[in-house]
This record gives structure tokens, C-alpha cells and sequence, in this order.
């Protein structure tokens, strides 16, 4: 008997991405597909949905399905949705087209977002369920698509058998976004204040909370940040819902594609090179620092910085850093969007010395190709981090990374001075900018002092293996056989 699992989510790479879920849940679809020893277990190829964003680009070979019409679940008219099927690299992916909720500027950050997701989450539900084939899995990520555990609650209040089987795997890829939804907007979930449904909180239902209470298992993106999110330090609020889930409550480290990030086949890159010879590097170090007009004959260490401007990643702490970084001949390199208020100390850096630090301010694929392969060591300061993915990038392009002791970055990175054989790279326990600048200068000194130890560093942090099929993907293998059995299917 095989399963059939889909993954339902707010973001997909290259179709629409704004953080990491979207590499992950393109990433992780593919590996699963891949599994071989899925074969005959798991339908294949895996359905994933997502929005058809405005900024979706249609390949010309994508096809329509017919239109769904389905109830509004604010009320009123029925909604007329389309889904579009796209043949992507090793899944299918299909678009939940509704104009309404969808065809505008931006992922995120609409004042009906409860509404748009819910509205995705009922129409996503309506094409699975058209496709007449049970569906074993739900494959749930973020506060986003929690509004599926919604329409399954009433799918299962009203005895329908599809949803009665429906196990549902909710991944929490970020803690800090709750998906609140106040108690006058309950309407745009269609609920009224008192719904059972609703959770009995006065002021409002929490979409996240939702997620994790009803899902029959709940995961995090690493083993690590799993542990922390039972504190309440990092559980932001859902510490006691977690820990109330026992052990239907686990982490699964994220991977990377190596196909998808391979400094030996990298079009962005002005030289190929692979663990073994990495001669390659150097030419990509030129070529970044030229094009951000940075003088590439300094031999001075190089640091760079990639994601979203968000509280989140600590970035502020590099910038209280760089004073005393740049004052000791280090220069900078941050790439990211998001809250410009984190750009702005970084803006006026990169204007009183244009050539000791750069900030590009967007979101730009082919220059953080470039950065991970062309910088020295690779910073992420992050308070929180249930995954990351930026350090095993850069482990896998030769970059020694410098991370704080946190969530996904504390499974990930292996600190070369507490373990000299083993360290990938550089682990710092404060979040300070001193504790930060320390272990960049750390970096530094090993780097300039020893070169033979630097290269074997980065040798060791390339032939790590963040690779999907090797573990993770399998480990969501069993938990979605582990769902579908408590679901008794
Ligand atoms: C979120 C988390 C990050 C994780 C990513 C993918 O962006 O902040 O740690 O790697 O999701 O799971």
C-alpha cells in the first residue's frame, strides 16, 4: 500500500520564497521523491501547493485544471478558484489560483492574511479531495496553512470519510510568527467568538497554537531547537502546548539540495571548484570583490553576512561589531531584505567606507551564490535559529562559518577550537556583539596564522553531508507513516 502525501505551505523555491521554508519544502519534496527505498511506499510525484501568487512566474507548459467553486470561508459568494499544475524538478506543484486573495504585491503582510490562508487552505483541500484518490498525509508548514486543521475538524464533524483518514504533519519552521488572529477577525476564518472551534481564547485565536494542538504529530527543523522550544525562552508562547504534545513532538534537521548548491556547478560563480581543489574559490573571491567595488589584492578576511533583515538573525550584533572589526582590516559584506531599520547602521557603514563594507539590500539569488563562495568566513549571529540553512551552505562552499550556540546552528557547526579535529567552524555562546566579534577574530587569526589548519577546516566542513536523502528525508518517511497509523489508516 503506498501513502499519498502533500505538502501544502505559503512559500515554494523558485515559485515564490521570501525565507527558508521555501527552499525547504522545494527541496524536501524532491528528496522525497527520490528515496529509493520509498519506492512503491510513497506515492510519487508528491503534490505541493501553494498560492498563485502574483509574482509566481507561469512556465508556458504549466495547464489549468477545471475551476473548483467552493464556499467562502468568510461567507457570501463562493469562491471560484483555479489550480494551475506545474511539472516542477521532481514534484508536482499546483497552484491554488484565487485573484482575490492572491493577485497582489507581496507573500505576506496583508490585513486579510486569516482569510487568504484560509481561503487557500479550503480551496488546496477541495482539489486534493477532487483528485478522488484518499489522501493519507497532510503535510502542513507554518501558521499559514494551520487553517487546514480547521476545515478537517468540520470535514470530520460532518462524517466525511476523506478527512476522517487525513493525517496531518504540522512543521514549525519559525515560532516568532503566530498567525494571531483577533477576536473581531474570527469572521475571515469563518468562526463566530465562542465556536468550539475558535479555542476559547477571548481575545482571539492563535493559528500557530492551532497547529500544534490538533496535528496528530508536531515537528521543528532541527533536534536541537526542539529541545529549546519546550522553554519559554524560545517557545514564544507555545512552550506548555509543545511540551503537552510528549513525544508527537520532535526535530528533523533540515538538508540541502547538494544538486542545488554545488560549488562545482554554479553558473553564478566565476570559477567552479570542489573539496579536494579548491582552487576555484579564489577566482570567486576576486570577482565578488570587484563587483562590489572592493579592492580583491587586500588578503585581509572577508566577512560575510545573507538573510532576511529580521530581528531574528542577530544582525544587529554585527553591526555593533564592525567597528572594531573593521578597525582590526576586516571588511563586511550583508546581503538581505526585510525591516530597513536593520539595514540602516549597515547603510552608513557601506557609506563612510564603500570599500571595507557592502550591503545590497535585496533579495538577490545569483549575488548570494557569489557571497557564499567568495567570502572568507560566513557570519550568523542569530538569537534564534531552528534550522538555518545559510551555514550549511556556506560548509558545503568551503566557508568557515561563525554561528552562535543555538537551535539548528548548534547541530550543524562544530567548533574547531573545542574540537580541533572535528571543528567546521567558529561557535560563540553570547549574544553581544563582543562575544560575536571574538570569534570572528577567531576566524581571522586562524585563517592568516595557519593556513595549512584553515584549509583543513574547510575540507572538513565540505565533506559534511547536509544532504536530504541521507537522513532527514527519510525521517519524514516514517513520521508520515507514524501519522498516517495513529490517524489508523
Ligand atoms: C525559518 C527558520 C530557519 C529555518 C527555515 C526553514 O526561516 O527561521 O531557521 O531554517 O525556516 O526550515
Amino acid at each position: 500500500m503506498s501513502v499519498r502525501v502533500a505538502l501544502l505551505a505559503a512559500e515554494c523555491e523558485p515559485w515564490a520564497k521570501v525565507g527558508g521554508l521555501g527552499d525547504v519544502v522545494d527541496s524536501l519534496a524532491r528528496a522525497l521523491g527520490r528515496l529509493p527505498e520509498a519506492g512503491g511506499e510513497l506515492e510519487a510525484p508528491i503534490d505541493v501547493l501553494i498560492p498563485r501568487y502574483r509574482s509566481v512566474p507561469l512556465p508556458s507548459t504549466a495547464r489549468a485544471e477545471p475551476p473548483l467553486r467552493v464556499a467562502d470561508p468568510a461567507g457570501g459568494a463562493d469562491l471560484t478558484a483555479g489550480i494551475v499544475d506545474v511539472a516542477a524538478d521532481g514534484y508536482r506543484l499546483r497552484l491554488v489560483d484565487i485573484p482575490a486573495a492572491f493577485d497582489r504585491d507581496g507573500v505576506y503582510d496583508h490585513p486579510d492574511d486569516p482569510w487568504r490562508f484560509a481561503a487557500f487552505c479550503r480551496v488546496a483541500l477541495a482539489a486534493l479531495r477532487r483528485d478522488g484518490r484518499p489522501l493519507d498525509v497532510l503535510h502542513v508548514h507554518d501558521w499559514h496553512t494551520a487553517p487546514a486543521l480547521l476545515e478537517r475538524a468540520r470535514g470530520e464533524a460532518a462524517g466525511d470519510p476523506f478527512f476522517q483518514r487525513m493525517a496531518v504533519l504540522a512543521t514549525l519552521h519559525n515560532l516568532a510568527y503566530h498567525g494571531w488572529v483577533p477576536t473581531a477577525g474570527l469572521g475571515q476564518l469563518g468562526l463566530a467568538p465562542g465556536d468550539p472551534l475558535a479555542g476559547g481564547n477571548p481575545f482571539g485565536l492563535d493559528l500557530l497554537l492551532t497547529a500544534i494542538e490538533r496535528a496528530d504529530l508536531v515537528n521543528t527543523v532541527s533536534p536541537g531547537f526542539a529541545a529549546e522550544a519546550l522553554t519559554p525562552v524560545f517557545g514564544m508562547g507555545l512552550d506548555g502546548a509543545l511540551s503537552a504534545r510528549g513525544d508527537r513532538f520532535f526535530g528533523i534537521l533540515n538538508g540541502i539540495d547538494a544538486g542545488v548548491w554545488d560549488p562545482g556547478a554554479d553558473d553564478a560563480l566565476a570559477a567552479p571548484y570542489r573539496r579536494g581543489d579548491v582552487a576555484g574559490k579564489t577566482a570567486c573571491r576576486a570577482d565578488l570583490l570587484r563587483r562590489l567595488g572592493m579592492d580583491p589584492s587586500d588578503g585581509g578576511a572577508v566577512v560575510g553576512c545573507i538573510g532576511r533583515l529580521d530581528p531574528q538573525k542577530g544582525l544587529d550584533l554585527l553591526a555593533d561589531a564592525a567597528p572594531a572589526l573593521l578597525e582590526a582590516g576586516v571588511r563586511l559584506v550583508v546581503l538581505g531584505d526585510g525591516h530597513a531599520e536593520i539595514a540602516a547602521p549597515f547603510r552608513a557603514l557601506a557609506a563612510s567606507a564603500p570599500d571595507r563594507v557592502a550591503l545590497a539590500e535585496r533579495f538577490d539569488r545569483a549575488l548570494a551564490r557569489r557571497i557564499y563562495a567568495g567570502v572568507d568566513i560566513f557570519a550568523m549571529p542569530s538569537r534564534f535559529e531552528p534550522c538555518g540553512l545559510g551555514q550549511m551552505i556556506a560548509l558545503r562552499y568551503g566557508t568557515p562559518p561563525v554561528v552562535r550556540r543555538t537551535g539548528g546552528l548548534a547541530d550543524s557547526v562544530v567548533d574547531v577550537d573545542e574540537q580541533p579535529g572535528r571543528g567546521t567552524g567558529f561557535v560563540f555562546d553570547e549574544a553581544t556583539p563582543g562575544a560575536l566579534a571574538a570569534a570572528i577574530e577567531r576566524a581571522v587569526r586562524l585563517r592568516a596564522g595557519d593556513p595549512a589548519a584553515w584549509a583543513a577546516l574547510q575540507e572538513r566542513g565540505m565533506a559534511r553531508d547536509f544532504g536530504w536523502e541521507t537522513s532527514s528525508a527519510p525521517r519524514y518517511l516514517d513520521a508520515y507513516r507514524r501519522a498516517a497509523a495513529l490517524r489508523g489508516g
